[in-house]
């Protein structure tokens, strides 16, 4: 949510700024700008409400400098305009700012600040830290270290910051507090961003600043320091990932990329932890061993929008297999109704980015009251993963496209490998623990199958998509997979879709079923058929439309269409069903003409409450 870039060296700036915003966009896109120093030290400043590609038909031809810094926003504070694009400045025109993150104390600084003589010229709580930093600076000759540190000790809220002086062209101050900052580190020049995708091109050696830290980076290096001043080591990693992973890689989206990478990223987050021996899996990172999680009486799953229906699917994982109480909340809800914690309960908290603010904060007052967490998160060492205790790495790897896919089957395999380990260590039977092992083994061919589907599913997608709404249904272990598939379309080609239990459909819901309404039925081959087929005999009474997601083809009586999937066992059937709503979502969109891989109004990564 609002991507930052920065580069200090000896080349022009503005190539590295517009392309590193141009890979962050996905973090947001209803505005950008870019700050540069030239050799003089004049400021430049060109920001634009739209997107990247907006700012670089808006820059004047001799928009050049070899410092400085960029941002692509998703609107918090002030609606997306000229005005309330970053980089702010102060009075003089001196300071620029770039920010990922809130100011909770913004009209409290922003009435001192007016008070003292400063002119604000947006509505956003950032332009606070212009003139915060420019007060601190006054007329002399302080370093812009020292200023920026002094003004972030006046703030409360959360950043993820970059900031410029005409006065000291020679550096970049970037400082973070829950809105990541990572240093790209080159030959004679260096880069920051607010993550790897925008520097992998140019840098494969980052330093990911941690928060309360901050860094001066120059053209020949960076020194990272603490808010109290004190100097702080950080040793460069490698980026894991090939620069290839951030690209389309010939896809015409990075949606349809990452829907068909699934096999593979399904793979790595199976690698090395099935025990065909003792039908376990090995979990190193949980942090927990048999003794503790045999004390385990309930567990609680956090998280938000597609994490918190790949949690209902692991919810039932883990009551399924491991016969433990387990139950999937919004984050964003939990936060805020003072829950009850307690001793024998595992909390788990589910992240693709691992910096969805409502998802931290939960994590944060579980923590605070005493309770466990393990964190199923696919970016290393991203801020949700710090915060827990253990968990789970997806090893997913990077996903671009704001609406999750491929995260998503991730989330719900690490959470079988949970359930199984979990299960073994309770009363599932070794029996039972192969079959669900060799049944992982076997979900990345199972993928391939359905993947293979997709020129059918475009045709069917097309038949379906100029519908005003969809209802999509699903019993028990269907439901969830009813609630993603609901949520995917209606994110990304703005149709409406609702998902019910299909149970519930006669006892409201069936008055809504007509021709103009079509229902997604998820009709697995398990002990609820008959009721799934009665449900769709139902429906089709009402003369709906059903396009029935199967394991066998219902009556041509009570499904107008059908995708057939291959059948797993049963507690991993969900999965397989969700991957045809996701090509499904995917070919409306693109049907409808939709941004596919940038929906309106949303970004990945939510850092704000
Ligand atoms: C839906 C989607 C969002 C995210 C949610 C949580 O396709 O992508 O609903 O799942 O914002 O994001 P993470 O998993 O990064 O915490």
């Amino acid at each position: 949510m609002c991507g930052i870039v920065a580069y200090i060296g000896p080349k022009d700036a503005t190539t590295f700024l517009l392309e590193g915003l141009q890979r962050l966009e996905y973090r947001g896109y209803d505005s950008a700008g870019v700050a540069v120093l030239g050799k003089s030290g004049a400021l430049k400043v060109c920001k634009t409400k739209g997107r990247v590609a907006d700012l670089a038909a808006a820059l004047p031809a001799r928009f050049k400098g070899t410092t400085g810094i960029g941002h692509t926003r998703w609107a918090t504070h002030g609606e997306p305009s000229d005005a309330n694009a970053h980089p702010h400045t102060d009075n003089a025109e001196r300071i620029a700012v770039v920010h990922n993150g809130i100011i909770e104390n913004a009209d409290e600084l922003r009435a001192k600040l007016t008070a003292e003589g400063a002119v604000f010229r947006s509505e956003t709580d950032t332009e606070v830290l212009a003139h915060l930093v420019a007060a601190h600076l006054g007329d002399g000759e302080g370093q812009l270290e020292d200023a920026v540190r002094a003004a972030l000790k006046l703030v409360v809220g959360t950043y993820g910051i970059a900031v410029v002086d005409s006065a000291q062209p020679d550096r970049i101050v970037v400082a973070r507090n829950g809105s990541p900052i990572v240093l790209g580190l080159g030959e004679k020049e260096m880069f920051a961003a607010s993550d790897v995708a925008a520097l992998v091109r140019y840098t494969r050696q980052v330093v990911h600043l941690e928060d309360g830290e901050l860094a001066v980076v120059r053209a020949d290096g960076f020194r990272t320091f603490t808010e109290d001043a004190r100097t702080v080591t950080r040793q460069p990693s490698t980026v894991d990932w090939e620069v290839g992973s951030y690209d389309t890689g010939g896809y015409e989206h990075y949606l349809l990329k990452e829907i068909h990478e699934q096999p593979a990223a399904v793979e790595r987050t199976l690698s090395g932890r099935l025990d065909e021996r003792f039908a376990t899996a090995h979990l190193g990172g949980l942090n927990l061993d048999a003794r503790e999680l045999r004390e385990i009486r309930r567990v609680k799953i956090l998280g938000c929008g597609s994490a918190y229906y790949a949690g209902e699917m692991g919810a039932q994982l883990i009551e399924e297999l491991a016969r433990i109480p387990a139950h999937s909340e919004p984050a964003s809800e939990f936060r805020y109704r003072n829950p009850v914690i307690e001793a024998d309960t595992l909390y788990v908290a589910v992240s693709q980015s691992g910096e969805t603010y409502d998802t931290l904060a939960a994590v944060q007052e579980i923590k605070r009251k005493g309770g466990r967490v393990l964190g199923v998160v696919n970016t290393v060492g991203s801020a949700i993963a710090r915060e827990c205790d253990g968990g789970i790495y997806l090893h997913a790897g990077p996903e671009i496209s704001v609406a999750s896919t491929k995260a998503f089957t991730s989330t719900v395999i690490a959470f079988a490998l949970l359930a199984l380990h979990f299960g073994r260590i309770h009363d599932l039977s070794p029996a039972d623990g192969r079959r669900i092992v060799s049944a992982l083994k076997a979900l990345p061919g199972h993928i391939r199958q359905i993947l293979e589907q997709d020129e059918e599913i475009a045709e069917l997608a097309a038949k379906y998509a100029d519908n005003a709404g969809m209802m999509f249904i699903g019993r028990v272990r269907g439901y969830p997979v009813a609630r993603e598939g609901a949520q995917k379309l209606k994110e990304i080609s703005y149709v409406h879709a609702e998902a019910y239990p299909a149970s519930e459909l006669k006892h409201g819901p069936l008055a809504l079923i007509s021709p103009e309404l079509p229902t997604v039925a998820l009709v697995p081959d398990d002990e609820l058929l008959d009721k799934n087929l009665t449900t769709l005999g139902e429906i089709k009474a009402r003369s709906g439309r059903v396009l029935a997601v199967a394991h066998r083809a219902p009556e041509a009586k009570l499904a107008d269409h059908c995708i057939l999937v291959p059948k797993s066992e049963p507690e991993l059937d969900p999965l397989l069903l969700n991957i045809p709503l996701q090509l499904l979502a995917y070919h409306a969109a693109v049907a409808l003409g939709r941004d596919v891989d940038k929906p309106r109004n949303l970004a990945k990564s939510v850092t704000v409450e």
